[in-house]
């Protein structure tokens, strides 16, 4: 559960990325891919060398629901749903998986945003998106 102070915070830090979700996606997902290899199993179906074009379409798709969980904090299973079907029952998507990607979307803010992504803020989008992982992964059980 986020305090107000920590909402306030993710709120700020989307504010910043909001309008970029295609850009901020593609990146995130070039450094996961690239940092963290074994990510790119599950989507082979769209070819391992992911192009930049499919980079930005589905970073844009996940960066938009992203967006989506931001105004609905207060009720995030709610929101995300479909989204947990999808990864839980469809996709099969490893839970181990959403820690790294969570650690590359820390680092894309920090490179792009630099002195405003303050410590405080890190805190409160590390607990935020921790929360959203554990919604797309609860389904397993
Ligand atoms: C699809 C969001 C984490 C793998 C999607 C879609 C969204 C999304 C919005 C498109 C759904 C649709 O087309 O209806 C998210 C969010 C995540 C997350 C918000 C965490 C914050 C992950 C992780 C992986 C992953 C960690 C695997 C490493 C996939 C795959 C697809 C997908 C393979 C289908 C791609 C396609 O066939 O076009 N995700 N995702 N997702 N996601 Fe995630």
């Amino acid at each position: 559960m986020l305090s107000a102070q920590e909402r306030a915070q993710v709120a700020q830090v989307w504010d910043l990325i909001a309008g970029h979700e295609a850009s901020f996606g593609a990146e995130l997902l070039l450094r996961l891919f690239t940092v963290y290899p074994s990510t790119k199993i599950y989507f082979k179906h769209l070819g391992l060398c992911l192009d930049e074009t499919q980079l930005l379409t589905h970073g844009q798709r996940m960066l938009e629901a992203v967006g989506v969980a931001v105004q609905h904090m207060d009720n995030l299973r709610a929101a995300l749903s479909p989204l947990a079907d999808l990864h839980a029952q469809v996709l099969r998507v490893d839970p181990s998986n959403f820690p790294l990607l969570i650690q590359c979307f820390q680092v894309v803010l920090a490179s792009h945003l630099q002195g405003e992504f303050t410590v405080e803020m890190q805190a409160a989008w590390d607990k935020f998106l921790t929360g959203v992982a554990v919604v797309l992964t609860e389904k397993y059980r």
